[in-house]
C-alpha cells in the first residue's frame, strides 16, 4: 500500500542530491487523500504541537480538533495537563463539544451521564444495570476509561505522539537546547512564561507544508519583508546547522532590547543581536530572540487551509504584569505584520499547485537547502511508514 502511495508520488525525485532534486508533487498540497496520509505517516509518528498550556486553566477541559481527530486537553485541579481522545467509551458520543470548567473534577458525558475524572478514570455509569444499580457484575470501569495520548508540555507548548512510538520528548529537543545553551540554559528558557495578551492567530488559505517551508528559508526577506530586511537583512541571516528534526534561519542582527524590556541576563553581551527561528519538524515553528519566546504551531484544517497560532514568552513581570502591557502588544504587532507579509506568497504557492505544468519546482543549491531538507523528510516519512 505505501509502496504505491510512494511511486505514485514519485518521491523518489524528492530524495535526489539539490541538484537534480524536485520537490513535493502537487497532490501532496492538494489532495484530500494526501492529507490523510500526511495525518498518518508525517504528523502521527512525530512530537506535534496542539496548542498552549495557556489555552487549559486548571479544572477545564478543552476540545481540539487536530487534522479530523477530537481530541481533549483536561488539566486537573492540581495542574497536571493530559490529552485524551474525547470519545465517550460507551457509544462513541464526542465527549466535549466546548472549552469550560468542570468544577465537579468530572468529565460528564451528555448523552447518558457516564463521567470520567481528569485523569481518565470512569468513575460513574449511572443505571448501567437497570434504572437503580450504578453497577454491572459484567462490566469493568478500570478497562473502559479515556484513552490518554502521549503527551508533554514545553516551553507551554501542547507536544503529542499520537502513535506513542516517537523518541522520548527529552531526545528530540536535546539537539535544539544543546545549540541554544550557549546563550540560554534549558533552566532559564524553562522560566520564561506566556505573556498575558499575547496571542495571536491566522487561517491561511493554503497546505500547512506551505507555511512551515516559507519560513525555513530567508531567500524572500529581500522583496516579502522589506521593512523587515532594512534592519535584519538578508546577509546578516544565516542557515543553522541542520539537526535531524529541526532546520531554519539565524540572525546576526536581531534589534537589542532595552534593558527594561525583558533582556534574559545570562545571555552574553555581545550576542543580544542574534535570534534564531528554527522549525521543530514537522510542525512548530519557534523564535528565540534575546528578551522573548515565540512558538508558531501550524493546525492543518484541511488540505487548502491552515491555522497559525502564535504565543509570545517572556521573563518575569515582563510576562505578566499590566505595565508591560503594551510592550507585549507591540511585539504582537510587530510579528503580527512580518507574519502576515508572507500570506500571499503562502497562498500563492497553494495556488500555483493547481498549475499541471508545476511538477514540484526546483531548488536553489545555496538558498534552498532547508526547503528540500523538509520535503525529503517528509518523503521519508511517506515513504517508510507503514
Ligand atoms: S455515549 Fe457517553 S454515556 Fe453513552
Ligand atoms: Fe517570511
Amino acid at each position: 500500500m505505501h509502496r504505491e502511495s510512494k511511486d505514485q508520488l514519485q518521491l523518489d525525485r524528492v530524495l535526489q542530491p539539490i541538484e537534480q532534486a524536485t520537490g513535493l508533487p502537487n497532490e501532496c498540497y492538494t489532495k484530500a487523500s494526501n492529507f490523510t496520509l500526511d495525518r498518518d505517516q508525517v504528523m502521527a509518528d512525530s512530537w506535534v504541537c496542539i496548542g498552549f498550556g495557556s489555552d487549559v486553566p486548571e479544572s477545564w477541559a478543552v476540545p481540539v480538533n487536530f487534522m479530523g481527530y477530537p481530541l481533549l486537553l483536561a488539566r486537573s485541579a492540581t495542574g497536571e495537563l493530559r490529552v485524551f481522545h474525547n470519545v465517550c467509551s460507551h457509544r462513541g458520543m464526542q465527549l466535549v463539544s466546548e472549552p469550560g470548567k468542570l468544577g465537579t473534577g468530572l468529565i460528564r458525558c451528555k448523552y447518558h451521564s457516564w463521567a470520567y475524572d481528569f485523569e481518565g478514570n470512569l468513575k460513574g455509569t449511572p443505571m448501567i444495570g437497570g434504572t437503580d444499580q450504578n453497577t454491572h457484575k459484567d462490566f469493568n470501569p478500570s478497562v473502559n476509561g479515556l484513552k490518554q495520548i502521549r503527551s508533554t508540555v514545553w516551553m507551554d507548548n501542547i507536544f503529542v505522539n499520537l502513535s506513542g512510538t516517537a523518541e522520548p520528548f527529552e531526545d528530540f529537543i536535546a539537539p535544539l537546547l544543546q545549540r541554544w545553551s550557549k546563550w540560554i540554559s534549558p533552566e532559564t528558557l524553562t522560566e520564561l512564561q506566556p505573556g498575558t495578551h499575547a496571542k495571536m492567530e491566522m487561517v491561511v488559505n493554503s497546505n500547512w507544508k506551505l507555511a512551515v517551508e516559507n519560513f525555513l528559508e530567508a531567500y524572500h526577506l529581500p522583496w516579502v519583508h522589506p521593512g523587515l530586511n532594512a534592519y535584519s537583512p538578508l546577509e546578516k541571516h544565516y542557515d543553522i546547522d541542520r539537526g535531524e528534526n529541526f532546520a531554519g534561519q539565524g540572525s546576526s542582527s536581531y534589534t537589542t532590547p532595552a534593558a527594561d524590556t525583558g533582556s534574559i541576563s545570562s545571555w552574553p553581551h555581545d550576542q543580544k543581536q542574534f535570534a534564531e527561528y528554527p522549525v521543530l519538524y514537522p510542525n512548530t515553528l519557534l523564535g528565540l530572540q534575546s528578551d522573548h519566546f515565540f512558538t508558531m504551531t501550524i493546525l492543518p484544517i484541511n488540505e487548502t487551509t491552515t491555522l497559525e497560532r502564535v504565543q509570545l514568552m517572556f521573563l518575569g513581570k515582563v510576562a505578566t504584569d499590566d505595565s508591560y502591557q503594551d510592550h507585549r502588544t507591540s511585539l504582537v504587532n510587530s510579528w503580527t505584520e512580518v507574519f502576515s507579509e508572507d500570506i500571499f506568497a503562502v497562498e500563492g504557492m497553494q495556488a500555483g499547485r493547481q498549475s499541471p505544468a508545476f511538477r514540484g519546482g526546483v531548488f536553489s543549491p545555496v538558498m534552498d537547502q532547508h526547503t528540500l531538507h523538509f520535503h525529503q523528510w517528509v518523503a521519508n516519512k511517506l515513504s517508510t511508514n507503514p
